[in-house]
């Protein structure tokens, strides 16, 4: 009980201050170790919602296909997603686990922990049909939970430590759009409001809950625009007659995404310093969207798993058409970013110029954080 006890405190000793004991000296590693904290949807989700009874889930194949257990973990990827590839990026022992699963405990905590929930989105009115998945207020009830419980391992001081020097990823927005105000004609939001005012809308409704991430502790935030949301293979299905992206919902991640920036940059102003970086993943998505081949995609309309027009149809199950080879498509399902996609994706994340990044990318935030 004591030896293990010993163990668990010089792991808590590696984690935070890079240090460890080795035969009785102190040995400092090259690698610093830094929590990683993942909050919104489906796009990061690494599993949470495989534990709540919802039909927003990915924990049957062929999800997973490509994992290296060869199995569903409820990522919406045929392998990894993008928090595996960032933690892979960061150095991280391992990806955070979900908040949900029951193997978040102890010195696992430190890694930090993955909040999201396939089907959310910035309102709470959002993926409705889901029913009963982790809305944002309920995800940041569970950060301040899970803080709670690192204070009560490592001490309140070095938690607090442990929060300001993670790396954060949010993604969250397209839903908004998909499955709230475009999910049906005549939608309830969309009687409310013109297109050009339910974005406003969302923004200032997105402000609040990032002024409460920062309030929790957060000061590396990573936030993420959405896709070309007309682009994807389920609206193609829907919209398309020659494969051109569905105009309203260009129209909408058109206004949405100018706008995140233009807020995320107005929120830095206000604390002061640049906690929050906008990734243009709208852009990111657009380079492999207009020129597939030159990224060694074969397509960038037709889902790798799904039916129908592009494999745009309903769900990908184990009945779905499936393509053979997953890494020439840059969709895995109708939503979805094939694995290969995910770590074009990340590598701009890591490398972008500012038109990808801004203010910065994550090597510098490395770099910096690491002085
Ligand atoms: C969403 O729900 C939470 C509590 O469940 C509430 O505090 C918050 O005000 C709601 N947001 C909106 C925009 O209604
Ligand atoms: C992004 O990263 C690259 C290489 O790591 C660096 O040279 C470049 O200046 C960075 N760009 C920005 C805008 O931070």
């Amino acid at each position: 009980m004591s030896n293990q006890k010993t163990l668990v405190h010089h792991n808590v000793y590696f984690m935070i201050f890079g240090i460890v004991l080795v035969w009785g000296t102190l040995v400092i590693p090259q690698v610093e170790c830094r929590a990683f904290f993942v909050f919104g949807d489906s796009l990061v989700d690494s599993g949470n919602n495989n534990y709540l009874a919802t039909t927003a889930r990915a924990d049957a194949p062929p999800y997973g296909v490509d994992y290296p257990t060869r199995r569903a973990t409820g990522r919406f990827s045929n392998g990894y997603n993008i928090p595996d590839l960032i933690s892979q990026q960061i150095g991280a022992s391992e990806s955070p686990l979900p908040y949900l699963d029951p193997a978040l405990n102890g010195p696992r905590l430190l890694v930090g922990a993955n909040f999201a929930s396939a089907g959310v989105g910035v309102l709470n009115d959002t993926g409705i049909q889901f029913v009963n998945i982790i809305r944002i207020p309920l995800q940041l009830e569970y950060f301040r939970q899970y803080q709670q419980r690192v204070s009560a391992l490592i001490g309140p001081q070095q938690a607090k430590q442990l929060v300001s020097n993670a790396l954060v990823l949010m993604t969250l927005g397209g839903n908004d759009f998909v499955n709230n105000y475009y999910l049906i004609p005549n939608s309830a939001r969309s009687r409310q409001y013109a297109i050009q005012d339910y974005v406003p809308f969302v923004i200032s409704e997105y402000r609040k809950i990032l002024l409460k991430l920062y309030d929790l502790g957060a000061r590396r935030v990573i936030v993420t625009g959405t896709g070309p949301l007309g682009c994807v293979p389920a609206e193609l299905a829907l919209h398309s007659r020659n494969g051109e992206c569905a105009t309203e919902l260009q129209r909408a991640a058109g206004l949405f995404n100018p706008q995140l920036a233009q807020m995320l940059s107005e929120l830095n102003s206000k604390v002061g310093r640049d906690v929050f970086i906008a990734a243009n993943t709208q852009q990111m998505h657009y380079n492999f969207i207009n020129n597939p081949g030159a990224f060694g995609f074969v397509t960038s309309k037709v889902a790798c798993c799904g039916q129908g027009p592009y494999n745009g149809i309903g769900l990908c199950t184990g009945f779905s058409n499936l393509c053979p080879r997953r890494d020439l498509y840059a969709f895995w399902d109708p939503f979805h970013p094939s694995e290969r996609a995910n770590r074009l994706i990340v590598q701009q994340m890591m490398i972008g110029s500012s038109e990808y990044m801004n203010p910065m990318n994550l090597s510098t935030i490395l770099a910096m954080d690491s002085n």
